[in-house]
């Protein structure tokens, strides 16, 4: 990792410290099985990246806090959500919720984590920051919809890609920097991030290492997901075109690897990571994330 995002790390570091104790205050304190699923969720860790965002964003620290602890509950809901969906069963080095105690249990688990999100804000009176998680909440939905209607799609065109990704994804990285800077240019920097991050996670579902990531890899595949690595490689590749029809598996990720889709993908991530610069006041911290968001192996 370069040395200055590495210094952002360092820099952010007590406010991630703060951010755990209130995120497991927040989680804390019903007593019961859908609780405990979110407390679970919680405690497994991550890389609170969303969180950091809207600490890089923020003027003030309370809001900071407030926005981050709130995205971070919103995002690990859309998690323990998103693994029911994927039949993902390893989940931060953990088992998935799902997978661990059963499906009702992690829909309800992901509800309440939803619910705990907007709960803080609500107590502080922030309206808009209510909004702003609404709304993007309201998109990941459409996002995780339209991936329902994409899949098994070979065909799926590269801004169709780009459309699912942006709500699912990038709208919440968008609403982490709302949340600190109520500026929509800054908002419009995390959504361009957004697109890079997911996909740099497409990318580490063809190759990732289970040990860094905590997931295990080919769950798009398997899903019939048409990530970008995956339809640009449909494209060059029958054994890769069939098996993201629904047809055998059998060796196509090992095809993928050989086509040159990795690289083009990576290329594309890259140019979204600088797409999103200038920063409205061209923040070196923002610039640095943008590699760790590029250049990450979890
Ligand atoms: C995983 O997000 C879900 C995606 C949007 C790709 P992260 O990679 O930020 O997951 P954690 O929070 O670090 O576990
Ligand atoms: C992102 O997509 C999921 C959400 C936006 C919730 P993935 O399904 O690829 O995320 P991972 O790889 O399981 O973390
Ligand atoms: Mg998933
Ligand atoms: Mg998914
Ligand atoms: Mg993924």
């Amino acid at each position: 990792m370069i040395a200055a995002a590495q210094e952002v790390l360092a820099e952010a570091r007590p406010f991630l410290e703060e951010l755990e104790t209130r995120l497991a205050d927040e989680v804390r304190g019903h007593p019961g099985l859908v609780a405990a699923v979110g407390e679970n969720a919680i405690s497994a860790g991550g890389k609170r990246l969303r969180p950091v965002l809207v600490h890089l964003t923020s003027p003030d620290r309370e809001r900071a806090l407030r926005g981050g602890v709130a995205v971070e509950l919103a995002h690990v809901a859309t998690l323990v959500h998103d693994d029911l969906i994927d039949g993902a069963k390893l989940r931060r080095g953990r088992m998935s919720a799902w997978h661990e105690h059963g499906e009702d249990a992690a829909r309800a688990g992901g509800d309440y984590l939803f619910a705990r999100a907007f709960s803080g804000l609500a107590r502080a009176g922030d309206l808009e920051g209510v909004e702003i998680l609404a709304r993007a909440c309201l998109d990941l939905a459409r996002g995780e919809a339209l991936q329902r209607l994409q899949s098994h799609d070979p065909s799926t065109t590269v801004e169709a890609y780009l459309e699912r990704i942006s709500l699912k994804t990038a709208r919440l990285f968008e609403a982490a920097c709302l949340l600190g800077s109520r500026d929509a240019r800054v908002g419009a920097f995390g959504l361009a991030l957004g697109i890079a991050f997911q996909i740099a996670d497409d990318i580490l579902d063809c190759v990732g290492d289970t040990i860094e990531t905590g997931k295990i890899p080919g769950a798009d595949l398997r899903e019939g997901v048409p990530t970008l690595p995956l339809l640009l490689a449909a494209r060059e590749d029958e054994i890769v075109r069939r098996a993201l029809a629904g047809g055998p598996l059998e060796g196509a990720l090992v095809r993928v690897a050989a086509t040159g889709a990795l690289d083009e993908s990576r290329a594309l991530a890259l140019d979204y990571a600088r797409r999103s610069r200038p920063m409205p006041s061209d923040e070196p911290e923002l610039e640095a994330l943008t590699h760790i968001v590029i250049d990450r192996e979890s």
